[in-house]
């Protein structure tokens, strides 16, 4: 989490040169900006990184992910398949924008599979919301086969994948659109930001109307600009674009330290019996923010999770557990406890969400313990890691036998 990790001259002076005119805002007042447009230069970095033809900064990656459904043609009582393993605001984005979520089943790569995705077809099945969790990528080859098989549209959550790429092409960028999380606990932070992406000029051109009330952004005089969609705000500010863009550019330096550490980490742990780790599409792509170990049962990774507690080993999270990303604990998408009724009421879900049935889903996440990698440790630091997670995972696992 480099935003707590690395902060320093470079985002204090991107910070303030915006400061220093008072502009904030992203468009428009081009001379006393005195040439700074940090969202734009937070947009040149995020395609210098990805290869992306477009890229529009927002103010979330929940925005993203939502303009993204919304200028891919996403719409009220589409179906779309998702995974029941993600951070909420995928599910959310896709309930905002009038959709109905189908859940799917993810596989060892901790996402959607495309067994999961063909199962879960309907003649009503307008896309799929595919999720690239936990620094990793999906399967692509086999995805991209079913999605065009049935003619679907695809959108790319990668609020957790930025800088993590499938056989060469960046995540976010196989599908119509794609977006990318710049919270504070991502590989590169904005404080709070988003950024969608895409290869469709039209696609980029209504993401770009949508996240600013339809404004398209052509002329001088911003109450003049005509608005071809309706929209909503969805800007981000200079002052965290101008974080976004200091940060962005470490991100190369961070992956390859990341990706130091989650290697030794995987081999010294390798080395423990019990110990196994999510598959990783194309390791050559991985972003490695995080180290995925797939113990060998649910029990056994419940039973290290208490001896990691016991023993104060932290920095983990149990995502089988967590209330925002797994879907047992979603018990306001299962009851329906909205604010204010949803399409998805209007017209009836199309799955009993509190009679799902995902054995795999299960199973793979029961047994997932995931480790945030830290560009900042030393090696001593990942040793004494390593040694510390091992004998907790022995005596847990004796402790399961006995
Ligand atoms: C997969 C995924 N999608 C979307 C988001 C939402 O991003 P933000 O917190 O920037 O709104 C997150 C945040 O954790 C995420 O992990």
């Amino acid at each position: 989490m480099p935003g707590t990790e690395l902060f320093g001259a470079e985002e204090r002076k991107e910070v303030n040169d915006v400061l220093e005119t008072g502009i904030l805002f992203r468009y428009g007042h081009d001379v006393q900006r005195n040439g700074h447009w940090k969202a734009k230069e937070f947009e040149a970095e995020v395609k210098k990184i990805t290869g992306a033809k477009y890229a529009h900064a927002m103010s979330s990656g929940s925005t993203a992910v939502a303009t993204a459904l919304a200028a891919a043609g996403i719409g009220a009582g589409d179906e779309v398949i998702v995974p029941p393993f993600t951070f909420i605001a995928t599910i959310e984005a896709v309930l905002f924008v009038g959709a109905l979520p189908v859940f799917a089943e993810v596989d060892e790569t901790l996402c959607l599979s495309a067994d999961g995705i063909r199962k879960a077809i309907t003649t009503k099945t307008k896309g799929v919301c595919l999720v690239h969790m936990c620094g990793g990528m999906a399967d692509m080859d086999s995805i991209m086969q079913v999605v065009n098989e049935h003619k679907l549209i695809l959108v790319e959550d990668a609020g957790q994948a930025f800088a993590s790429s499938y056989k060469g092409t960046y995540t976010g960028l196989f599908g119509k659109a794609g977006s990318y999380s710049f919270d504070f606990f991502k590989i590169a932070t904005a404080g709070e930001g988003g950024v969608l992406v895409t290869n469709d000029e039209d696609t980029y051109n209504i993401a770009d109307c949508y996240s600013d009330h339809g404004h398209n952004h052509i002329g001088a005089k911003r109450g003049m600009e005509q608005h071809p969609v309706l929209g909503f705000n969805y800007r981000i500010g200079e002052l965290n674009a101008a974080v976004g863009v200091a940060q962005t550019r470490r991100v190369p330096q961070i992956r390859e330290v990341n990706r130091k550490y989650k290697q030794m980490l995987t081999e010294l742990l390798s080395k423990t019996p019990g110990i196994g780790f999510a598959t990783i599409a194309d390791p050559k792509g991985d972003s490695a923010t995080f180290l995925n170990i797939l113990m060998e049962t649910p029990e056994a990774a419940l039973a290290t999770v208490n001896e990691f507690n016991n023993s104060g080993v932290a920095g983990f999270d149990y995502w089988f557990l967590n209330m925002y990303h797994f879907i047992n604990q979603w018990d306001h998408i299962k009851n329906m406890q909205t604010a204010s009724k949803l399409t998805v009421e209007l017209v009836g879900a199309p799955q009993d969400y509190n009679d799902l049935q995902l054995p795999k889903t299960q199973n793979v996440i029961g047994r997932l313990i995931s480790f945030g990698i830290r560009c900042t440790w030393t090696e001593e630091d990942v040793q004494k890691l390593a040694t510390n997670i091992s004998a907790c995972v022995r005596k847990a696992l004796k402790q399961e036998l006995v």
